[in-house]
């Protein structure tokens, strides 16, 4: 039988149940990928030369906090520019808080569907939104994935809106959002020393910017080679530091080729996202990134997104603009990315690549 010919899922699963994510799919035993989810041949995980595991640049935080700093503030520079990525490691939150967190996310994706369906929401502004795919407003082929989505901060104007079960969620998100909100803010500091930027306006604008709390579960997927849990994309805001539990799925885009990022324990993958590449004029890059999938286990992972709050948009730093370096991108709002959000169906035509200016006009 061809891969394309699915007769018992092309014909009993009606559109609608996709929108109901892959969770709810696998949970209705569905034991081969539907049509829905197959991608194009030339997008699959294996299409592009995929250049197994790879070894990320790790900083080590109590290092970057103490006499070493100067050091560490060099891998740090070296690591944005090269790989956009790096893995932090000793970084002060402690098992308990990162170990609660994976747990209580993984008993709520184990929820009764019509519990998590409670928290849907087709509002991309939408403080607390339950979903499937990467946009599935848009998405033609689906992606492999469901997802809770999390406002954090101010913690007081969301906590309460937060899911109510798991009866301890509420308290692991609000530990761990707080202590990775704090972490994020000194590894920020580091890296605009890193640039050279320490006192630019920026510190302070992401002190009250945004920080989303993004809950993704990839089931088990009985034919991994055929889709993705995450289409390839960069981040939209200034820093992600996401967490994985031990399985393997996220891989970057690193000299051409697609690299698998190992895990290690209790560590943080770290990475720049768009609005900071702009911010840096390009110095620093928003890496392309995607999560394959595997039969074997299902995957669960927290990003910890910050960006600038929505009404403020963000433009190179005038301190890294000069005769030899001239402005690459434009001045960039929220609503920009949403638009673009909400206008194409995802195809790696990266938002980034929108906001370059191409031409230097004098
Ligand atoms: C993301 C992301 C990677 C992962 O949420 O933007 O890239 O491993 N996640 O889940
Ligand atoms: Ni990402």
């Amino acid at each position: 039988m061809s891969l394309h010919a699915q007769p018992y899922v092309h014909h009993h699963l009606q559109q609608n149940m996709y929108q109901k994510g892959v969770k709810h799919l696998c949970d209705n035993g569905v034991t081969q990928v539907p049509n829905k989810y197959i991608l194009p041949e030339l997008e699959r995980p294996q299409s592009l030369v995929v250049d197994g595991c790879i070894e990320l640049p790790v900083i080590d935080f109590a290092q970057l906090q103490g006499a070493e700093r100067p050091q560490v503030l060099k891998a740090l520079s070296k690591a944005c520019q090269e790989f956009g990525f790096f893995q932090l490691i000793n970084h002060g939150i402690n098992n308990e808080t990162i170990g609660k967190m994976l747990d209580v996310s993984k008993r709520f994706f184990e929820l009764p569907f019509e519990e998590r369906q409670r928290y849907m929401s087709s509002n991309l502004y939408a403080p607390v939104r339950y979903g499937t795919s990467f946009n599935q407003n848009n998405d033609g082929v689906f992606c492999w994935r469901d997802f809770l989505k999390l406002s954090c901060h101010p913690m007081q104007d969301f906590s309460s809106l937060w899911p109510s079960s798991p009866l301890d969620l509420r308290d692991a998100v609000g530990e761990y959002s707080t202590k990775t909100r704090n972490l994020y803010e000194s590894v920020m500091e580091g890296i605009l020393e890193s640039l050279g930027v320490a006192n630019d306006d920026i510190a302070n604008i992401s002190e009250e910017g945004n920080q989303l709390m993004v809950i993704n579960y990839y089931p088990a997927c009985p034919q991994p080679q055929l889709t993705l849990g995450l289409p390839p994309h960069s981040d939209y805001g200034l820093l992600t530091l996401l967490l994985q539990d031990q399985i393997e799925g996220l891989q970057i885009q690193h000299n051409g080729k697609w690299a698998t990022v190992k895990p290690i324990p209790n560590s943080f993958v770290v990475n720049i996202g768009d609005q900071f590449e702009i911010f840096s004029n390009g110095r620093y890059k928003s890496v392309v990134h995607r999560v394959a999938v595997n039969s074997m286990s299902s995957r669960l992972s927290v990003a910890s997104l910050h960006s600038l709050n929505v009404s403020r948009n963000v433009r190179p730093s005038s301190k890294l603009i000069d005769e030899l370096n001239p402005r690459c991108y434009r001045d960039t709002s929220f609503a920009d990315f949403l638009n673009y959000l909400s206008s194409s169906d995802f195809k790696c035509k990266r938002f980034l690549e929108s906001r370059k200016l191409h031409q230097i006009t004098i």
